[in-house]
């Protein structure tokens, strides 16, 4: 058997299974409090909740984390959280972003953010966490001055899992140097180039040191995809199992929801969660000096293309709010208006907005008349401005040259089929829902099972286990959607 955790923004999910045929065993879940900063202990609390609730970890031969990017855990010499958890969706470091474009472009902003776009992949938004660490500098120059190391959500997780932590708080003690990552999310930080050195990947210290103003901070040792960073400690799991439960490098979210889900280039994953998230797995990142897509590396050795909107499962919970109603409801409601809801528009940043990089835009509700003032037409605009958004990242990933031949639909939104059908309708492309499942938990477990693999024979392929589409739905192209949208989205 084999875990895959997800330490998500909002909670932690854990999927015990088979490692041969990557059979669902047992699985647990635990919310924990969420917003855009936390205490990390809380990811802690919820793991141990999750695990217990998993029926405990001591029979799994494996262990792999997958998280919420970008997060910063700062920690000091004795292997403390300095400060709450600053994560993706924090857009205090919007300013700071901006300033380390400028600064590297020596002034000049658009040579900047593609010098950035070059260097890492991605034009600093406000998410990535080298921004984060200018913030903190500007801002809380005390706590600067402590940092002794930087991990990601998962990093973090997972340093605890093996038994790492501070004195009196975990078996092992503060071993800043037992950090680990996967080039994945260490490609989400924006001082790690996973293209360097002919594809091995490298972290770029000078970046530390712009954002900083110093590079003497531990960063987890970036791992292989399959590679071990060594065993789950006996009180977390592994006391039944010999030598302890191996631990995977883990991942970033999207990576590892690419890896349970067999992306492939060609393969387009547009995922509603709390973030949207459209992404395609290539062979190569391009450097998108517009910033709307992100050149991430993926959990197995191809670039992740992402481009990342803050406004997507919650714009229909805000819709459930204001009408008064339950998902299906919504659904109902949203699928008894016309395509473009007679041309009642929402343009939805409502948390403001990073594709397009608006981190202080407000919503806009737009062509409202007495006959679109019903509860129908105002639960389509909703659904399908949400979708819009995430058709301008698609959109920009076509400007890559990114190659769309299959586009699938997850996260729990994508469960409603007015979400589904509209999707075919703003996308103007055929979609297919595979089965609901907690993919980023699932790609976690599929890479613990890797690693498995890997420990007999190191050339040993990640486990060819099988999703299942469940729904696949024609392509119902209606421009108008789009073409409305778009003249708001520009006006606002
Ligand atoms: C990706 C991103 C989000 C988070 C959500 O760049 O910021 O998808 O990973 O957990």
């Amino acid at each position: 058997l084999v875990a895959g955790v997800d330490t998500s923004t909002q909670s932690c999910k854990i999927v015990v299974r088979d490692a041969e045929t990557g059979r669902l065993v047992r699985s647990g879940t635990a919310k924990h409090p969420d917003g855009t900063s936390i205490d990390p202990q809380h990811w802690w609390d919820a793991f141990v909740a999750a695990s217990h609730e998993a029926g405990g970890l001591d029979d799994v031969a494996a262990i792999a984390v997958g998280g919420q990017q970008h997060g910063l855990v700062a920690l000091d010499s004795e292997g403390r959280v300095i400060r709450d958890a600053i994560l993706w969706n924090d857009t205090r470091s919007a300013p700071a972003a901006e300033d380390l474009i400028h600064e590297l472009g020596d002034g000049d902003r658009d040579a900047g953010a593609q010098a950035w776009a070059d260097a890492v992949g991605s034009v600093l938004v406000a998410s990535l966490t080298v921004t984060k660490l200018r913030w903190l500098r500007d801002a809380e120059p005390d706590n600067a001055a402590r940092v002794a190391a930087v991990a990601l959500p998962h990093d973090w997780l997972t340093w605890r899992i093996a038994g790492y932590g501070p004195e009196g708080e975990s078996p092992l003690g503060p071993r800043l140097d037992a950090l680990v990552t996967d080039r994945s999310d260490a490609s989400g930080t924006g001082y790690y180039d996973a293209e360097a050195d002919g594809g091995k990947g490298a972290y770029r210290p000078d970046l530390v040191r712009l954002a900083l103003g110093r590079d003497d901070v531990a960063l987890p040792r970036v791992l292989g995809p399959a590679e071990s960073g060594g065993v789950a400690h006996a009180s977390v799991a592994g006391a039944d199992v010999e030598g302890g439960a191996l631990l995977g490098p883990g991942a970033g979210d999207n990576a590892a929801a690419a890896l349970a889900l067999g992306m492939t280039p060609g393969d387009i994953a547009i995922s509603i969660g709390t973030s949207g998230v459209v992404s395609a797995v290539a062979p190569a990142r391009t450097a998108d000096g517009t910033g709307a897509i992100n050149g991430f590396a993926d959990a197995t050795g191809n670039a992740l293309m992402l481009a990342v909107t803050l406004n997507a499962a919650r714009v229909l919970d805000a819709a459930r709010a204001v009408l008064g109603v339950d998902v299906h409801e919504l659904a109902d409601l949203a699928l008894a208006a016309p395509p473009g809801a007679d041309g009642l528009v929402l343009v939805p940043y409502l948390e403001g907005e990073r594709t397009p990089n608006r981190p202080d835009a407000t919503g806009t509700l737009h062509g409202i008349r007495l006959a679109t003032s019903t509860r129908e037409h105002l639960a389509r605009a909703y659904v399908e401005g949400m979708l819009c958004g995430l058709a301008d990242g698609l959109d920009a990933l076509r400007a890559q040259g990114v190659p769309i031949e299959r586009v699938m639909l997850i996260g729990g939104a994508a469960q409603s089929p007015a979400v589904q059908q509209v999707a075919t309708q703003v996308f103007g492309l055929a979609i297919g829902v595979p089965e609901p499942g907690e993919y980023v938990a699932d790609g976690a477990a599929r890479q613990a099972a890797w690693v498995l693999a890997a420990a007999d024979d190191a050339d040993a392929p990640a486990p060819a286990w099988s999703t299942t589409i469940a729904t696949t739905l024609d392509a119902d192209p209606r421009p108008v959607v789009r073409e409305q949208y778009a003249a708001v989205r520009d006006l606002v």
